[in-house]
């Protein structure tokens, strides 16, 4: 039966050819560093499933935001798993992805053909602290409050554009209201399809390349 709807489906999806596009491939003998990546989109594909379902009681007003947050830790089902998930998987994805592109320094992959799966990864790191800092500021607490004070501050310091990017980035002169639904819009849309975008790239990139050779060794 199993058989027959997976014939069904390969005469007219073409099922096999896209598995030997995608996962067939040779790859050279490598070790325990080269899974960073994987685990790199495993960590963004879980902070996206947790974010969901957080997303289903958070609230991004300055009235509601930390109250939201309580309901979340102390009433919704789970709420508290969900959430130190998405808390701890966020650092966890920092430091993953920062340990991946120190691996690919240090085996030097970033060099010809894979010049842009490194530039692609650069902004994926970009744009990876970018949620980092958004995220920070929708508790609305007093911690998440001034991070966001000095974070923005520091972003005013930058000769020429300082002043400019300070108010881009809270929405006028102080942290107000626009900054949270601001913050809020770039965490769960502007940077996701960013790095959504991105990593299509990376991983169409990896897949058209191959993955690199240890440095030394033969293949
Ligand atoms: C969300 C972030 C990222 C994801 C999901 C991701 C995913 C991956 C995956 C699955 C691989 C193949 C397996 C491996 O080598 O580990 C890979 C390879 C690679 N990545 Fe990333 N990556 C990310 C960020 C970065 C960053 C920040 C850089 C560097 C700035 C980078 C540069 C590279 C390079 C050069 C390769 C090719 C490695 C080789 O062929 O040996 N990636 N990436």
């Amino acid at each position: 039966m199993a058989e027959k709807v997976f014939d069904w489906l390969e005469e007219r999806l073409g099922l096999e050819s896209i598995y030997s596009a995608v996962l067939d491939r040779k790859v050279p003998k490598v070790n325990w560093w080269f899974t960073l990546g994987s685990a790199s989109l495993f960590l963004f594909v879980m902070q996206g499933v947790t974010g969901i379902f957080l997303m289903m009681y958070y609230s991004p007003s300055p009235e509601s935001a930390y109250d939201s947050i309580q309901y979340i830790m102390n009433d919704v089902a789970f709420g508290w798993l969900v959430r130190g998930i998405h808390h701890w998987g966020a650092s966890l994805m920092v430091i993953t992805v920062f340990i991946h592109m120190l691996r690919t320094f240090f085996y030097g992959a970033y060099k010809f053909p894979r010049e842009m799966t490194w530039l692609t990864g650069v902004i994926l790191f970009l744009l990876t602290l970018g949620m980092g800092f958004t995220g920070y500021l929708l508790p609305w607490n007093q911690r998440a409050y001034w991070a966001t004070t000095v974070g923005t501050e520091i972003a005013g310091t930058v000769p020429w554009i300082g002043d400019f990017t300070l108010k881009v980035l809270r929405g006028g002169t102080d942290i107000s209201a626009v900054t949270l639904a601001r913050f809020f819009s770039a965490h769960i849309w502007i940077l996701p399809l960013g790095i959504l975008l991105l990593i299509s790239t990376h991983m169409y990139l990896i897949i058209r390349l191959g993955i690199s050779n240890i440095p030394g060794e033969d293949e």
